[in-house]
């Protein structure tokens, strides 16, 4: 089966053509076509995402990356044309509220072939509205033009599957994973602890009550004058410090409810940590700012792993699996790998590649296929984007 997918929910916008093939315990995926185009340059000098340029953004590049993406899989051999002109208003009425994307939308459906696709999977949520909302009319456009079936994908579960992925360097599969899994999910917008006890089935487990890890890293990165997105800034820091000493710092700061028995966290108190800090101590030297980096993180691996564990413990799982942009901090992945192969030997952990750590949409790929698998599809008439859509 083949399958486009599309992922527009934050600053990056990706296109993907995956061949997939095999059942929920053991499904194979090729990447046929890849195009991907980061948006941080332009977000960089707001100091964050900026949704109305996300939004201008997605719609001036989807159709670019979707012919690259067409070209470097080779799927145009088809032969057919799509009939666009009795189509003509129904696509200009999905496609009214993406200007810069309708033009060229028309453009290249009339001098396109029809790919060799089978579905079009497309992120519906959790992100940014208006970034979503282009994603997900585009998709409907496509799937209208081409007569595909469409598939809403959580971001989130995007994520987690694909964190599940293992690679021989041209197929990517995903098998032999052990149930009950735990997912820890952090992401700049989410912090959340999710059981899967059947495929495809999640509860959630523990959730932030107020900032997002991915949140915390980017205003502490502000505070220390780092550039955004501050995550992989504070990980560098925090790794030259580690470099010099493996000892103690003079810093210390608070593990926010990390005895509390429940799987939530809190973020905020340890953001504002580190804001009094800096208040006490305004003009610090770049060892100083590598050593509060390195506390920080020290102090976010440490709830991170507490409840973790504690939810691992509560809903016996056999699996963990980390997924979302912050699974990419090198602190994180390596008290994981070693904590847990000593405290917890019997749980099979899964760390994503670091491709997959970031977003794209390979992962929607893949979320989307196991949705084709069961004919979950989506009703393109009622079909919505949602910025707070939940995988539970
Ligand atoms: O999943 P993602 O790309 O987008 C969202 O869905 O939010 O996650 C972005 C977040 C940002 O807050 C960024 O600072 C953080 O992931 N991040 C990192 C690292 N790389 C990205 N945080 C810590 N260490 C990193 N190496
Ligand atoms: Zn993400």
């Amino acid at each position: 089966m083949n399958v486009l997918a599309i992922e527009t929910s934050c600053d990056e916008t990706a296109v993907s053509l995956l061949s997939c093939s095999g059942t929920e315990l053991s499904a194979r995926f090729t990447v046929l076509g890849n195009a991907l185009l980061s948006q941080i340059d332009i977000h960089r000098e707001y100091g964050g995402v900026f949704p109305a340029l996300a939004k201008r953004e997605h719609a001036k590049n989807l159709v670019p990356l979707l012919a690259a993406c067409l070209e470097e899989a080779e799927l145009l051999h088809e032969d057919t044309q799509a009939l666009v002109e009795p189509l003509h208003e129904s696509l200009s009425v999905l496609l009214e509220r993406e200007p810069g994307l309708a033009e060229q939308f028309f453009a290249f459906i009339k001098e396109t072939e029809v790919p060799d696709i089978d579905c079009i999977a497309v992120t519906s949520g959790p992100g940014l509205a208006p970034a979503l909302w282009v994603g997900v009319n585009f998709a409907k456009a496509l799937a209208l033009a081409w007569d595909k079936p469409l598939i809403a994908v959580n971001h989130m579960e995007g994520h987690m599957l694909s964190a599940l992925a293992q690679s021989d360097g041209t197929t990517l599969s995903i098998q032999n994973v052990e149930l009950p899994l735990l997912g820890l999910l952090i992401s700049g917008g989410h912090t959340e602890l999710v059981s899967m006890n059947e495929w495809l089935s999640y509860e959630l487990i523990g959730q932030t009550l107020d900032d997002a890890v991915g949140e915390a890293y980017d205003k502490v990165a502000r505070m220390l004058g780092l550039p955004y997105p501050g995550g992989p800034e504070i990980s560098k820091f925090a790794e030259a410090a580690r470099a010099r000493s493996q000892g103690e710092t003079a810093t210390q700061l608070p593990r926010p409810m990390i005895r509390e028995e429940n799987c939530d966290f809190s973020f905020s108190g340890l953001k504002t940590a580190v804001l009094y800090l800096l208040k006490k101590e305004p003009e610090l030297s770049q060892a100083r700012k590598e050593e509060v980096a390195k506390e920080f993180e020290d102090a976010v691996a440490d709830v991170l792993f507490a409840k973790t564990t504690r939810a691992l413990r509560e809903t016996r799982a056999r699996s963990l699996v980390l997924g979302g942009g912050v699974s990419a901090n090198t602190n994180i992945r390596r008290v994981f790998a070693e904590r847990l192969s000593i405290e917890y030997p019997e749980v099979a952990l899964h760390l994503p590649a670091p491709a997959f750590t970031t977003d794209n949409a390979v992962m929607i790929g893949m979320a989307g296929y196991y949705h084709a698998l069961r004919q979950d599809f989506a009703d393109p008439a009622t079909l919505s984007a949602d910025g707070n859509l939940s995988l539970v």
